[in-house]
């Protein structure tokens, strides 16, 4: 295929030829990492194997059918059974750092009520150890989507605050099993998006939902996401203070959470448009990391929410306070953002909880970007330069790792693998987001490394398969790698310091 694509005259020549964006590794710090990202529901599989039990992923995919015709994760990308060849395509691009999760039902199928699995534990002794010969820095996500089922049956997970006790437990078992070796540590991936789709519209396991939404029915109240991210952040406080406690001295790594992050524009020039910008940062950014640099939640939050948002107490507000090392961002799009509190909106975005405002993707009848795979998602490289320089200025940059940014082209059937393989699109995306990464970075932004989501095509939760973020294109029968155009520019990026495909 890239022969084909190197011959496809038009396609591969363009970017070269055009003026602007010219990026090369040489306009970053020498030491920053660049990577990939993925996760252990998204690209594992082997569902069932080697003591590995039920996830909630696992009985909600096999229960309403999550992806399209059904698809679930039971084999995804096969990457228990190929991750040695999927180091080797790392370590053949030249990548610095893989960051990777933790599934919790593998090394421990029944939460704090079971044994630990030695043999989830080997899983993932291998892979850091085989990232390490490689020369790559292992980043693991101890929390991305995925715990035993029983932890939902027994007692509600995250709704219940026992959810903490069995956190902490895996954290620690993890920091003991993989802390000489694992310098990163990521606690949770998007608590701020998982406690909208799990529990407020449901379209994530649990499905609990307070407005009726799809296929779940409205009936829990629209706390539940407040509870959720609360139980969340103080599983992340006593996680850290355990860590610097007993492992970070000796093991010397440092600990972070990954949050979903949008850009916000003000819709117009309005002072209400530009103020419903600042509340979409508070209620989306703010709401978890205000508590983990501060120690509480944001005063807008405050206002709006009143008696309903959980408080913490003044011990709890004193250990979740400076309680990260640095953030990471997963940016992905900007969205135009509009005020509801004097103009009209939908119901779902008229609420308390959602902060009177709404996220429209077009002003005037224009796009703010162009369309991807995903509804809500728009290619807008500026947001990267502007959400990097938001988060520096309002927390006084704390280092930041970009722990995920990437593209997926829109209706692409798989007939068209030509199509999918020479992904010019791709490049052009990560060409013009990295250049507005730079210019924060000149600009004086602590960012100290940037992970294209994904190494591989692999299953992206509700829209399954044929939504593809990968370098790697994935033949979904034979579970052949076929590196993308992307895969060859990234290398190239990474070792020859070219900005060539
Ligand atoms: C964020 C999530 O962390 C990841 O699981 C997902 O696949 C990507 N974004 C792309 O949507």
């Amino acid at each position: 295929f890239l022969l084909e694509a190197s011959n496809n005259g038009g396609g591969v020549f363009k970017l070269a030829e055009k003026e602007e964006p010219h990026i090369k590794r040489s306009d970053f710090p020498p030491g920053f990492l660049f990577g990939a990202a993925s996760s252990a529901y998204q690209v594992e599989g082997a569902y069932l194997e080697d003591g590995k039990s039920l996830s909630n992923w696992d009985v909600f995919c096999h229960s309403v059918g999550c992806g399209e015709n059904g698809e679930n994760g039971d084999i995804a990308d096969d990457h228990y059974h190929q991750f040695l060849e999927d180091i080797e395509m790392m370590g053949s691009l030249g990548l610095k750092a893989y960051r990777f999760s933790i599934s919790w039902a593998r090394i421990l199928p029944r939460g704090r009520f079971g044994e630990v699995n030695r043999a989830g534990i080997m899983f993932y002794n291998k892979i850091i150890d085989n990232l390490i010969l490689k020369g790559i820095e292992p980043f693991v996500t101890l929390y991305h989507g995925d715990f035993p089922q029983e932890l939902e049956e027994r007692y509600g997970s995250w709704l219940n605050s026992e959810m903490k006790e069995d956190f902490v437990h895996m954290a620690e078992i993890c920091f003991k099993s993989f802390g000489d070796r694992v310098k990163y540590w990521i606690t949770i991936n998007e608590p701020n998006l998982v406690t909208e789709y799990a529990y407020e519209t449901g379209i994530f396991p649990p499905s609990r939902c307070s407005e009726p939404f799809g296929n779940c029915l409205a009936g829990n109240s629209d706390v539940e996401p407040l509870v959720v991210m609360h139980n969340m952040l103080l599983a992340h406080g006593m996680t850290a203070k355990l860590y610097r406690e007993k492992f970070q001295h000796k093991q010397g790594g440092s600990i972070g959470i990954t949050l979903h992050c949008f850009m916000f524009e003000p819709l117009t020039d309005s002072e209400l448009d530009r103020s419903a910008a600042k509340r979409a940062f508070a209620f989306n950014i703010g709401w978890p990391l205000d508590p983990l640099i501060f120690g509480d939640y944001p005063k807008e939050m405050h206002e709006y929410l009143g008696s309903e948002l959980p408080s913490f107490s003044l011990d709890e507000k004193n250990f979740l306070k400076n309680g990260i090392d640095f953030i990471g961002i997963n940016h992905y799009t900007t969205a135009y953002t509009k005020d509801c509190t004097n103009s009209s909106c939908s119901p779902t975005a008229n609420r308390a909880i959602r902060g009177f405002l709404d996220l429209v993707g077009e002003r005037d009848g224009v796009l703010i970007g162009e369309r991807t795979a995903i509804e809500g998602i728009y290619v807008v490289p500026r947001g990267m330069e502007e959400i990097v320089n938001c988060i520096k200025i309002r927390y006084n940059n704390k280092p930041m790792i970009i722990t995920e940014n990437g593209y997926s082209s829109p209706n692409v059937h798989e007939d068209r693998i030509h199509e999918l393989v020479n992904d010019v699109k791709r490049v052009e995306f990560h060409t013009a987001y990295l250049a507005c990464l730079a210019k924060s970075i000149r600009g004086g932004a602590d960012v100290r490394g940037y992970l294209v989501w994904s190494l591989m095509d692999n299953y992206e939760w509700l829209q399954g398969y044929k939504v593809r973020f990968g370098l790697h294109y994935i033949d979904r029968k034979t579970l052949t790698r076929i590196p993308k155009l992307s895969a060859r520019w990234y290398k190239n990026f990474l070792t020859n310091n070219s900005d060539l495909i």
